[in-house]
């Protein structure tokens, strides 16, 4: 059963993507089953590893409105057990539809429990803000990894943030939301700012932050031009070990029970098949609408009528912590 992570922090440019395509990969190199969902209307996740956005083509707008299966969805990566579902701009209106239809915080955890079997971590690309798309991200998470940029820290961005986290873990989230960690991002051993603000982290940070801190590496940067994880443009740099490290350090935050059982590799799925998806809906809206509409009044949890989610008997992770 995947560990299914959302990697966010509301502010753009803190390596949100970065994190999320190339933790993968190198959790994918430790042989873990790996899915990436690009949940930013932006698609750098998508691009970044080759699949850039096609309006003809499924996306995760698809799935999160049941108009596709995810295995319709789901692309391979020059990893086998590495796979992604890509993200496209019809997903910037998904915010609009999404509002007047039931169950509408629920629609990204429907959709990633047909799955959350096949894979050992499934980790959400989420956009840059708050929205109706977040709050599906974070109820569709286990667990919550946040990037922040070591030399950029808002002490109340943060604090937002963790507002946030928490209404959701409170009043949504049905089987609570954990924070993983915070990861300290584009470091600079030799910037004293870097070190003051991981060292604010460190101290006001009420959970985990990774030990592995994430350096500036122009290899991290240039990577998703080539349309590929760091591991393959360069393997050597600081970035690319960094990156290697923090997939370790996640993977210890499992259990001995998960390390019993260790993964079964599955099959690339056949880049040349054909993939039937469904024809996109009319998406014409009367206007656009201001940012507030769209902010759902979070709600206490509403009855689904989909099967009860089964919850492990044991907490699984024990390094992460509840609120
Ligand atoms: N460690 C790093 N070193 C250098 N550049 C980085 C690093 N991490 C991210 N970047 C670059 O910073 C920019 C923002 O990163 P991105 O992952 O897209 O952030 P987000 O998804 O949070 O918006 C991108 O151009 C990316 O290549
Ligand atoms: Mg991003």
């Amino acid at each position: 059963m995947a560990r299914v992570i959302a990697v966010y922090n509301q502010k753009g440019g803190v390596a949100k993507t970065t994190t999320c395509v190339n933790l993968s990969a190198y959790l994918a190199l430790e042989g873990k089953k790996v899915l990436l969902i690009d949940f930013d209307p932006q698609a750098n996740a998508s691009s970044g590893l080759g699949h850039p956005t096609k309006l003809n083509e499924g996306s995760i707008y698809h799935g999160l409105f049941g108009l596709a299966e995810p295995d319709a969805l789901t692309k391979p990566t020059i990893f086998y057990n590495y796979h992604l579902i890509p993200s496209s701009q019809h997903l910037a209106g998904a915010l609009i539809e999404l509002v007047n239809i039931p169950e509408r915080e629920y629609k990204l955890k429907q959709f990633i429990d047909k799955i959350r079997d096949k894979y050992d971590y499934i980790f959400i690309d989420m956009p840059p803000s708050l929205s109706l798309l977040t709050i599906n991200g974070l109820v569709a998470a286990d667990e919550i990894v946040i990037p922040v940029q070591s030399h950029y820290f808002s002490m109340e961005g943060l604090s937002q943030l963790l507002e946030i986290i928490e209404l959701v873990h409170k009043n949504i989230s049905a089987q609570g939301l954990k924070v993983s960690g915070a990861v300290m991002t584009m470091f600079d051993e030799n910037e004293p700012l870097s070190h003051k603000i991981a060292g604010d982290i460190a101290a006001s940070f009420p959970h985990n932050v990774f030990k592995t801190r994430i350096p500036r590496s122009a290899a991290l940067s240039e990577a998703p031009s080539y349309g590929r994880p760091v591991i393959l443009h360069d393997p050597n740099s600081t970035g690319a070990r960094a990156y290697e490290q923090l997939a370790k350090e996640l993977i210890a935050q499992e259990t001995p029970k998960q390390f019993q059982m260790p993964s079964q590799m599955i099959p690339a799925a056949d880049p040349r098949q054909e993939q039937v998806v469904t024809p996109l809906p009319n998406e014409s809206f009367d206007s656009a609408q201001d940012m507030a509409d769209i902010l759902i009044d979070i709600k206490p949890q509403v009855q689904s009528e989909q099967p009860p989610v089964v919850v492990a008997e044991e907490p699984v992770r024990d390094t992460a912590f509840y609120f």
